[in-house]
């Protein structure tokens, strides 16, 4: 059995997000496969998800503080740490991801919990773990001349790769905003992709 964390970030709704057609898919196809998975929805904007204020910084730095799991920041910090597969499904926003995101991710990149520093420098703390990225572009960004703009994925992938999740797969569903590119054609390719995934995520 495997714990999967399914993790939502976008202000559009399902049926109007085209991350989520293709995301939510593979999710559907993935508990049909897998039935005996443990799988949580996380959408990022029904939760309690803020800028990390001052007064939590020290939480977040130090070890030695006092930890408590029910902590608001830290029992998203344990949610990601006990999950086997992450799956986080964010649009492309001005070249990276909806902010809310990266809040998210601050509150998990968390020192002693999900990564560490050693003398010989940082160590992730979830290595085994696996984790898709789903993302709908309106442009192209996975070819020249515009991959160098993509900071979203590249830095998701950066991110948790710091956290030790070295295997890290990308469904891109690109070009959608282009006009004259068909959008339900490129949205069915991702989902055939993704769907190509679902034994062996
Ligand atoms: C706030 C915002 C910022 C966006 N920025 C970009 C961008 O930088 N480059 C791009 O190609 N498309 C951009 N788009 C278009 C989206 O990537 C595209 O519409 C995609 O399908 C959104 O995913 P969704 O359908 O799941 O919401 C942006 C859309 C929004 C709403």
């Amino acid at each position: 059995m495997s714990k999967v964390l399914y993790i939502k970030a976008n202000a559009k709704p399902e049926g109007k997000s085209r991350t989520f057609k293709v995301s939510d898919n593979f999710v559907e196809k993935y508990k049909k496969a897998h039935p005996e998975d443990e799988i949580t929805t996380l959408n990022l904007y029904k939760e309690n998800i803020d800028f990390l204020p001052m007064g939590e910084l020290d939480l977040i730095l130090r070890p030695d503080m006092g930890r408590d799991r029910n902590h608001p920041i830290l029992k998203y910090t344990y949610q990601f740490l006990e999950a086997d597969k992450i799956i986080i499904a964010a649009p492309f926003w001005n070249l990276g991801f909806p902010a809310i995101l990266k809040a998210y991710l601050d509150y998990i990149t968390i020192n002693g919990i999900t990564f560490k520093y050693t003398e010989e420098g940082p160590v992730g703390l979830c290595s085994g773990k696996k984790a898709i990225h789903f993302v709908a572009r309106g442009g192209n960004y996975s070819t020249e001349p515009y991959s160098s703009f993509e900071m979203g994925d590249r830095y998701l992938r950066t991110l948790l790769g710091f956290m030790g999740i070295q295997d890290f797969t990308t469904i891109a569903a690109e070009g959608l905003d282009v006009v004259g590119n068909d959008e339900n054609a490129i949205v069915n390719d991702a989902i055939q992709r993704a769907e190509a995934l679902v034994d062996k995520f």
